[in-house]
């Protein structure tokens, strides 16, 4: 049983293959976590839920007990899970225990979901209740919360703040935080700090997720390392604004609080409704910050990618942008198709530019229709082309932005966020559209719904160029337009998850100017994601290491394009462009019709290696050797599923002073198994791999190896 309730020390126990965690009430009937971390032996090990706690009339009871989820209201002064406007505009709830219910998924197999939930009640108005919600993801050692907050008075109640929960860690001092921060062509930064008393908030106001920070977290007990070492972690399945509160009291109590972001949000909540928050997933481990990723990558690939493309290994793609730009026209993407076919490339893409009056960014985004001058006979001719070549075809679309030239916004200015007699802020020339409208909604799913029903089209990008400003609504009840936030991202949700119903074999990318929408939110309902507009292969070592923190490769769209870079004019060997992108889901983003001979035929001869080993690289367990932000080597390693093949892609920065030959010492490996190593003719055993390591001759700058390593059966 993975989940237990033991009524006489009123304790529920939710435990995963290794990790534990524990709820209890007190005498009063207020839900406190007692314990979270490796799993303990016996219900006695486990403390009992105590109200008459503190250490004076400052702190004490609600405000210091390590409350499940704290409405806001009498002592609690930290940030609290739930704040909300009661009848009689009483702006407080005190929540106590109702119910429970546990669902104990199938038959104790392994990878299942069991489910806890609780009822919380508001002690003074009958109305309010809270649902708190668990999904125990036992395989994975990893627990997801969310909260359903049920109206069920007969009056409406304001939501000014509804958390996911809060996850309560030991008591300690040292804690470290490590998180994920960013910018356009710079996103998924790894950062890590000493959190002392007070609040590190992590956060988008800006409408979508974010490029600035991403809604992962990892706190560990000072001194974790790569493989080694307590880590708690988490992360939002949430893809509008939100925010995640790591605060550390006087009393070295340390609370990571996530969800909707509060900033600006308002939500009035009917009789006999419910607000249900979206999915804050988190897990304990021991063995450092790359166990914890292996174990987010595992659970995303079994529980959260859409399930028609789950399995699917990943297309090699060829995208248009970097070659084209907005000139896209027949005869030129014809012509980059057959090169692009010649190379194996499986999926061809193009960008921007395709449709409307779009000659660039400064009109035509809301005119969903094919322009005529650069595809007299639509798109068909293209598309068959394509598909003769044994390609797949895809699109890039940006559905939720209007360019104020374009026919959409003289015909419905008003489908555009603002607030009357303010002018809207453009940026990149467009304005966003005002998803919480129902018009705008069936407008969106509506082009797409035509655009995949008329056309064989298997892929989608969906982009995102700007953020949102100001977010009016002007034609809803006043109490409603707060609620755009929330609205607009469960508009997307809701587009997406409705188009990939009905066109099954699309797959969708959700791009937002590069990773500014790279969430387990989006990724219920997109396939994989375009983590940065940044494409140097150097540059995409540390992007993909951030990002590797929190999401599987196989999600990790990475292009080989032109040499020099457009985004820092470096210059890298084609090898190595395609090592650092062969890391990841590969594609090819370069103007082929410039490539040499020579490079088309090592094009083909990459790709064809990548074809030999991407169901390591997408289905595989990532180890991060050595990081490109510590020293001239970078590492990453790769194990297939059945352990039978190892991938090692080394890059060398610059060698200096002399520097011989280097030693990269692998992980995860059989000590006693013995694995044939392409580059070397005496096999070695896992044993001497992992702990002498494997020597490697490279010297120069920004030189690169893939080292391919197989298990020999005995
Ligand atoms: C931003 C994306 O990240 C690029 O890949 C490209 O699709 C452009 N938008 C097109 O406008």
């Amino acid at each position: 049983m993975s989940i237990k309730y033991l009524p006489q020390k009123k304790l529920w126990l939710l435990e995963t293959k290794n990790t534990s965690y524990a709820l209890g009430l007190d005498e009063q009937g207020n839900l406190h976590q007692l314990y979270w971390g490796q799993k303990l032996p016996y219900a006695e090990d486990y403390p009992l839920a105590d109200i008459n706690c503190g250490q004076s009339s400052f702190d004490f009871r609600e405000g210091f007990a390590p409350l499940e989820y704290p409405a806001w209201g009498g002592l609690i002064y930290s940030e609290p899970c739930l704040k909300a406007v009661l009848p009689g505009d009483v702006r407080a709830a005190s929540l106590e225990y109702l119910t429970h219910e546990i669902e104990q998924a199938g038959t104790g197999k392994s990878q299942e979901v069991f489910r806890l939930s609780i009822t919380l009640k508001d002690r003074y108005w009958a109305g309010l209740q809270v649902r708190l919600c668990y999904n125990v993801y036992y395989e994975f050692d990893l627990i997801g919360k969310h909260a359903e907050i049920i109206n069920k008075g007969d009056k409406a109640i304001t939501l000014e703040s509804v958390q996911s929960g809060i996850w309560n860690l030991p008591e300690g001092d040292n804690y470290r935080l490590t998180h994920l921060t960013g910018k356009w062509a710079g996103e998924t930064q790894i950062r890590r700090t000493v959190l002392t008393e007070g609040k590190k908030v992590l956060e988008s106001r800006r409408g979508p997720t974010s490029p600035h920070a991403n809604p992962w977290f990892a706190v560990d007990s000072g001194n974790a390392q790569e493989e080694a070492g307590e880590v708690w972690f988490g992360a939002l399945r949430w893809s509008g604004n939100w925010k995640i509160v790591a605060e550390q009291s006087p009393f070295s109590a340390l609370k990571v609080t996530g969800g909707i972001n509060d900033f600006d949000f308002a939500w009035e909540l009917e009789a006999n409704d419910a607000f249900k928050t979206p999915e804050f997933i988190a897990g304990y481990t021991d063995r450092g910050f790359g166990a914890a990723s292996r174990q987010l990558h595992k659970y995303q690939k079994k529980h959260v990618l859409p399930a028609d493309g789950r399995d699917k290994l990943r297309k090699v793609i060829y995208n248009s942008w970097e070659a084209t730009y907005f000139n896209v026209n027949e005869a030129d993407q014809m012509a980059l198709a057959e090169k692009a076919a010649a190379t194996g490339v499986e999926l061809f893409v193009v960008d921007d530019g395709w449709f409307g009056q779009r000659n660039g960014d400064n009109a035509g985004l809301g005119d969903w229709y094919v322009n005529a001058a650069k595809f007299p006979n639509g798109l068909k001719p293209l598309i068959q082309k394509v598909n003769d070549l044994g390609m797949d075809f895809g699109i890039w679309v940006e559905p939720e932005m209007v360019n104020p030239d374009s026919d959409l916004y003289r015909e419905h200015p008003d489908w555009a966020y603002y607030f009357p007699g303010v002018p809207g802020t453009q940026a990149r020339n467009q304005l966003v559209l005002n998803l919480a409208k129902k018009e705008v909604q069936s407008y969106i799913y509506n082009f797409l719904d035509d655009l995949l029903s008329n056309n064989n089209i298997s892929f989608i990008k969906w982009d995102m160029n700007r953020h949102f400003s100001e977010p009016g609504w002007p034609e809803a009840p006043v109490k409603k337009q707060r609620e755009i936030w929330v609205r607009h991202t469960l508009a997307i949700y809701d587009i997406v998850g409705k188009l990939k119903k009905k066109h099954t074999n699309v797959i969708f990318e959700s791009c937002s100017g590069g990773g500014g929408r790279v969430d387990l939110g989006i990724l219920q309902y997109m396939d994989q994601f375009w983590p940065s507009d940044n494409t140097d292969a150097f540059d995409r070592l540390k992007i993909q290491e951030g990002f590797s923190q929190a999401y599987c490769p196989k999600t990790m769209v990475c292009w080989v394009t032109d040499s020099p870079n457009y985004v820092n004019g470096r210059k890298l060997s084609l090898a190595y462009r395609f090592h650092s992108a062969m890391m990841g889901t590969l594609g090819v983003g370069g103007n082929l019709n410039h490539w040499t001979p020579e490079e088309i035929q090592t094009a083909k001869d990459m790709i064809s290696q990548y074809k030999e080993i991407r169901g390591t690289v997408q289905e595989g367990s990532l180890y991060r050797l050595l990081s490109p932000s510590a020293g001239d080597l970078t590492a990453v390693q790769y194990i297939s599923e059945d352990a039978a093949e190892v991938l090692l892609f080394i890059f060398l920065h610059s060698s200096q002073l002399g520097t011989g030959k280097r030693t990269v010492r692998l992980r995860g490996l059989e000590d006693r198994a013995l694995y044939s190593i392409d580059s070397q003719e005496q096999p070695l055993s896992g044993a001497a791999l992992m702990y002498r390591g494997i020597e490697l001759d490279i010297k120069g700058d920004f030189e690169s190896r893939l080292v391919r390593m197989h298990k020999i059966e005995k």
